[in-house]
């Protein structure tokens, strides 16, 4: 039997998808890279904006007409709503907190699957972050060290599809560096929502920091995503002494405007950002600092924008990730009137990839 990952959306479903991949072998799947000779297929979604929901929906048609045989499984951040929809499309639609019991999963009929999903049945919820996963890249590897939101940025799903901050045992997870450092890899990304907010008992994330970068080996270690609330000294003192530690920084700022940063729910102002990039700068020089920044958020004026036009240039970001808003069902923005038209986030979005690639 052959199986197909599709995998949508940010590094975590990227690493949640080698986790199905493990548990699928375990039940003697082989992978295939062709659609085509797959007896089954697991869809990782992502639902951070619409564009990337419609592609589900996009591809269950494709499916169907491949091989009306072929079993079908969605899984990774699904909104309640469309997982309603999704049942009715696909055979499987499974909590990703719930991938350790795929294969007794697979045992029920699709119907039966739906039915208990219509019915609200919740399977019980078990730690799957300790599934020996199934490397896809043999350089560069991922850890989760936690799972969930608690920060509800006013615009973001996350907090609803995966539901609240759980942070992973250390000890798992520095036996997860250990493994891959006998591997031999040479990258190693620590993964998280909100990375800055990991705790197991004493150990916070500098420590485990510190930790990892005990353990032997010839590796680099990166991290994502920090927040900038809670980005503290400790971590740019750990950052700065940790040799292994890698001097790439993902920094999501969203807005050059202390308006709209209360609005989104960001609890910092501009002028804190810049103060904490000084910091970073100073303490470590070399730093290549990325971020990420959302463009047509509601009621965002054409002054607040501009807002962020200066606040880019004066940072002056090595990278930046631009997202045109997309309102979520069920979030707090999604309340408020998405009166920025789709030409214009458009054009915002246009002039702030053009300024970051802009050669400094
Ligand atoms: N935990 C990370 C981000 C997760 S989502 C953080 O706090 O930064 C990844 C990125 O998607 C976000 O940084 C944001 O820029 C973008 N994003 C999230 N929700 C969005 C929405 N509703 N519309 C457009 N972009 C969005
Ligand atoms: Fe979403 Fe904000 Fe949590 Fe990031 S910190 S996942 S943007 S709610
Ligand atoms: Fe998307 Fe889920 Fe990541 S909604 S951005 S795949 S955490």
């Amino acid at each position: 039997m052959k199986y197909h990952i599709i995998t949508f959306g940010c590094q975590m479903n990227v690493s949640d998808s080698e986790r199905i991949a493990g548990v699928l072998e375990g039940i003697n799947f082989k992978k295939t890279s062709n659609i085509n000779e797959a007896n089954l297929i697991a869809v990782t979604m992502c639902s951070v904006r619409q564009s990337a929901v419609d592609r589900v929906h996009g591809l269950v048609q494709k499916f169907k007409k491949l091989n009306p045989k072929i079993k079908t499984i969605l899984t990774g951040c699904i909104l309640e709503k469309d997982r309603k929809k999704f049942i009715n499309s696909f055979d499987y639609v499974i909590d990703i907190k719930d991938i350790k019991k795929l294969p007794e999963i697979l045992k029920i009929s699709p119907t039966r699957q739906a039915q208990k999903l219509r019915d609200n049945v919740i399977f019980a919820h078990s730690n799957y972050l300790d599934i020996t996963p199934k490397y896809s890249n043999e350089f560069s590897a991922a850890v989760p060290i936690m799972t969930g939101c608690n920060n509800f940025c006013s615009y973001c799903v996350v907090p609803y599809t995966r539901g609240r901050e759980v942070s992973r045992q250390a000890k798992e997870i520095i036996s997860e560096i250990k493994i891959l450092s006998k591997k031999n890899y040479k990258e190693i990304w620590l993964l998280g929502q909100n990375v800055n907010s990991y705790k197991d008992g004493k150990t916070n994330f500098p420590k485990l920091l510190k930790m990892a970068n005990n353990i032997p080996g010839d590796f680099k270690l990166c991290f994502i995503t920090s927040h900038p609330k809670d980005f503290s000294d400790e971590l740019i003192k750990t950052m700065k002494n940790c040799k292994k530690l890698s001097k790439r920084l993902n920094l999501p700022i969203q807005s050059g405007d202390d308006e709209i940063l209360k609005k989104m729910n960001r609890p910092y102002t501009v002028a804190q950002y810049k103060a904490l990039v000084k910091k970073i700068r100073k303490a470590i020089p070399d730093i290549s600092l990325s971020t990420d920044i959302i463009v047509g958020f509601p009621g965002e004026t054409k002054k607040q924008f501009q807002n962020t036009v200066k606040t880019l240039k004066e940072i002056g970001f090595d990278m930046a990730f631009v997202n045109k808003y997309s309102p979520r069902a069920g979030t707090a923005a999604s309340k408020m009137k998405d009166n920025v038209p789709w030409a214009e986030k458009k054009r915002r979005e246009k002039i702030l990839i053009e300024l970051v690639n802009e050669p400094r």
